[in-house]
């Protein structure tokens, strides 16, 4: 793949924490994942097709005891758009990954479970959100899921001084930089259910703050809050999706 500005910046994020990263997945993900009903949910899917996180960084989320099994399950897939991120995952990891701009698709599939590593948020403008959820629609099978958590804006936000929110474009910056995009709610919920998925989960988890930044570890009061979704590719052909 082309290395250019998107891929050189992402890369020097994960330079700069300079090594193996293997101890440490997204701890809010990886419970949301082990509570019901998303686990049985996963459960359910482990012999039904492929599986592939999106965003995955150093270290997918399937490479952990998420469930009985998954140790055997054998198409399990990892994207992300650093190929540091990747080449640091393919020298431990038993999933198969893969360096890929997901703004562009994604890769091979149909897919039965896709995973949001906080990857939705790290798009960075509504447009790309919208096409990126186009095609994940797509490349899941009928009836597959999408499940991840999503950053939301509240009635309390505020930002690190380092950073400027863009209320219209619902777009945060760093610099001249876009680095995430941010929704309320009500409007990840109009995305989703315009883009063609069926709503399954959808709970917003105020106590659970989001760090938008990478200047602190420690969470703050006007953090976004942390919205968790499972999606699924509706089964039926009465949505207007090829089957
Ligand atoms: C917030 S990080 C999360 C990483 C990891 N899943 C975790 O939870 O620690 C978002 C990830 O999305 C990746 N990413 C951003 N834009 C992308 C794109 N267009 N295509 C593929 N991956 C992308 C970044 O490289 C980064 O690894």
């Amino acid at each position: 793949m082309e290395i250019n500005e998107k891929v050189e910046r992402v890369n020097a994020q994960y330079r700069q924490r300079n090594g193996l990263n293997r101890g440490l997945s997204n701890p809010s993900l990886s419970s949301f994942l082990k509570k019901e009903p998303i686990n049985q949910w996963l459960k359910d899917s482990l012999v039904d097709g492929a599986w592939a996180e999106l965003g995955c960084g150093e270290k997918s989320l399937f490479e952990e005891e998420l469930l009985p099994g998954i140790e055997n399950k054998s198409d399990l897939w990892g994207f992300d758009l650093s190929d540091v991120a990747i080449d640091r995952a393919n020298s431990w990891g038993r999933c198969h990954y893969h360096q890929a701009d997901l703004t562009k698709g994604i890769p091979y599939g149909p897919y039965q479970i896709l995973l949001d590593g906080h990857f939705l948020h790290s798009l960075c403008s509504l447009p790309e959100v919208f096409t990126v959820l186009g095609h994940i629609l797509q490349s899941l099978r009928p009836g597959g899921r999408f499940i991840g958590e999503v950053m939301t804006l509240h009635k309390n936000i505020s930002f690190d001084s380092d950073l400027y929110f863009d209320f219209d474009k619902r777009v945060l910056f760093q610099g001249s930089i876009p680095i995430r995009t941010i929704l309320e709610a009500r409007e990840w919920e109009d995305l989703f259910k315009n883009c063609g998925f069926e709503i399954e989960f959808f709970v917003c988890q105020a106590s659970i703050k989001m760090i938008p930044g990478n200047k602190r570890s420690e969470p703050m009061t006007g953090d976004p809050e942390c919205l968790r979704f499972t999606l699924k590719r509706p089964n039926t052909k009465n949505k207007g999706i090829s089957e």
